[in-house]
């Protein structure tokens, strides 16, 4: 599995799982039926923000993750990131290897920190994985998201310094 910077010709590859995650509303805060322009710009983000890839030998995006400042201003020292792995290559490693190359890029992007605004409480795979990649929950949302199966669900705000 190759890690890199995304282009414009590996969309093709990352919207119809991204579609797929966001359609399920089990995990992001995004509209559902989002469209394809709209998912568009809202993952392949430009400067200062930086989006990866994670491509099979054969070509195929398993996943995908994005950087942006989480704030602007005196707020962009603290990193946002956002990840998702096509559900056909989960639980392979994908997340881990895009959650330790995206830090990597974050410190050397000069970023101090690392904040998660909204990790639905019950997707437990990740907050498993973030736990294990160093961050802590600081902050927990009381019934901030409305999960299609669980009814409302707490949202985490999750944390790591860099460096
Ligand atoms: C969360 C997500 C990024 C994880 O990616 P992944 O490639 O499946 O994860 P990995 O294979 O690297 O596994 C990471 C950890 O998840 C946990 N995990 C893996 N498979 C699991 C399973 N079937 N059930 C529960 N936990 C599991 C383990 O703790 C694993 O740690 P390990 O490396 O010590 O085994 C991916 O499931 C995803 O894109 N989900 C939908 C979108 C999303 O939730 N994004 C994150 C929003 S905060």
């Amino acid at each position: 599995m190759e890690l890199r910077t995304a282009t414009a010709a590996d969309w093709p590859g990352i919207w119809p799982f991204l579609r797929e995650i966001v359609d399920a509303g089990e995990t992001y805060t995004w509209p559902r039926d989002v469209t394809e322009d709209d998912a568009r710009r809202r993952w392949l983000v430009g400067p200062p923000g930086r989006t990866v890839v994670a491509v099979d030998p054969d070509g195929t995006v398993l996943g995908s993750a994005k950087l942006v400042p989480n704030q602007e201003g005196p707020g962009d020292h603290v990193a946002n990131a956002g990840f998702m792995v096509a559900p056909a290559a989960a639980g392979r490693g994908v997340g881990r290897a895009l959650g330790a190359y995206v830090l990597d890029l974050a410190r050397a992007e000069g970023y101090r920190a690392m904040q998660f605004n909204a990790v639905v409480a019950s997707n437990t795979r990740a907050v498993a994985l973030w736990r294990s990649l160093g961050f802590d929950v600081v902050g927990r949302v009381p019934e901030g998201f409305r999960h299609p199966h669980l009814g409302l669900v707490d949202l985490l705000v999750m944390y790591r310094r860099l460096g």
